[in-house]
């Protein structure tokens, strides 16, 4: 059993780690994610004291929607770039299975970096890098010039709106076209996420949006192609789908929390 040394926004990975162990235990799962069932087994933490964490299908749908994004980009740029910022213990590569030719990131703090090579090994495809998504230097290691996809799933939440921002810019000059796709929060949804982390893991989410008007001002170069509730996704789980359709005039649940998917140039 491998013991949790992290802090504060790298704990959090515990939570959807722990989501997609409960999806894939279901009979009823919606991202088949035998790795994360697997490794939540490996790691020395009561998982029994996250509680459920009610939405928790609602983080594999996360991940769903945001694998089938990756994978219909890679289809059509089997080239690629892929950064998959923040990953935490997350499995993407082995759900999103890119064809030989893409190269992938696995990007996120050094302490996560270091409990996550107990679970994954590197190829010269597949590499990780120790970071924080914020020091400037590290795109530096990444093939400039493009085709480049960046997702971050659950990610720029811990992350101050100047900080998405900057990262953003940084994307867009270092390649002349791709994608980016992340999840954004509602205020709402912050304020009871924040007070469950408390809770239990830790960790506090400081960037959401209400209005998407303002995450498309970040960086004025990411073109919005698609905005999605993960209440309306097309493997939301169908009770999911049928309380939304009822309580959908409730801004705070429309703005819970929505997948955005941005292409440039
Ligand atoms: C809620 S977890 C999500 C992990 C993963 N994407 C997943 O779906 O399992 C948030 C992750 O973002 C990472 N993170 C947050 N801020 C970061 C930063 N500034 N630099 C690098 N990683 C960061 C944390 O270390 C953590 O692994």
């Amino acid at each position: 059993m491998l013991r949790i040394e992290l802090s504060g926004a790298q704990r959090t990975l515990l939570i959807p780690l722990y989501a997609r162990a409960l999806d894939y235990r279901s009979p009823r799962s919606i991202l088949h994610d035998r790795s994360a069932d697997e490794i939540a087994r490996r790691i020395d933490f009561d998982f029994s004291t996250l509680g459920h964490w009610r939405g928790s299908p609602l983080l594999a749908v996360r991940a769903r929607q945001l694998d089938e994004w990756a994978s219909e980009y890679l289809t059509r740029r089997p080239g690629a770039t892929v950064l998959n910022l923040g990953c935490g213990l997350d499995a993407r590569f082995e759900r999103v299975r890119p064809p030989p030719s893409v190269r992938w990131f696995d990007v996120d703090y050094p302490e996560v970096i270091d409990l996550r090579r107990n679970f994954y090994s590197e190829t010269p495809n597949h590499r990780m890098l120790a970071t924080s998504l914020t020091a400037p230097e590290w795109l530096g290691a990444v093939d400039p010039g493009g085709p480049g996809l960046a997702i971050a799933d659950g990610v720029f939440e811990y992350m101050a709106e100047g900080e998405v921002a900057g990262l953003l810019g940084r994307l867009v000059e270092r390649w002349s076209e791709g994608e980016v796709a992340f999840d954004v929060m509602g205020r709402r949804t912050v304020r009871s996420v924040n007070r469950r982390l408390d809770a239990t893991v830790g960790g506090r989410i400081v960037w959401s949006a209400d209005d998407l008007r303002s995450v498309d001002a970040l960086e004025p170069r990411l073109r919005r192609t698609a905005a999605r509730s993960v209440f309306e996704t097309p493997y939301t789980p169908a009770a999911f789908r049928t309380l939304a359709a009822v309580l959908f005039f409730s801004p705070g649940l429309r703005r819970a929390i929505r997948l955005l998917r941005y292409e440039f140039p």
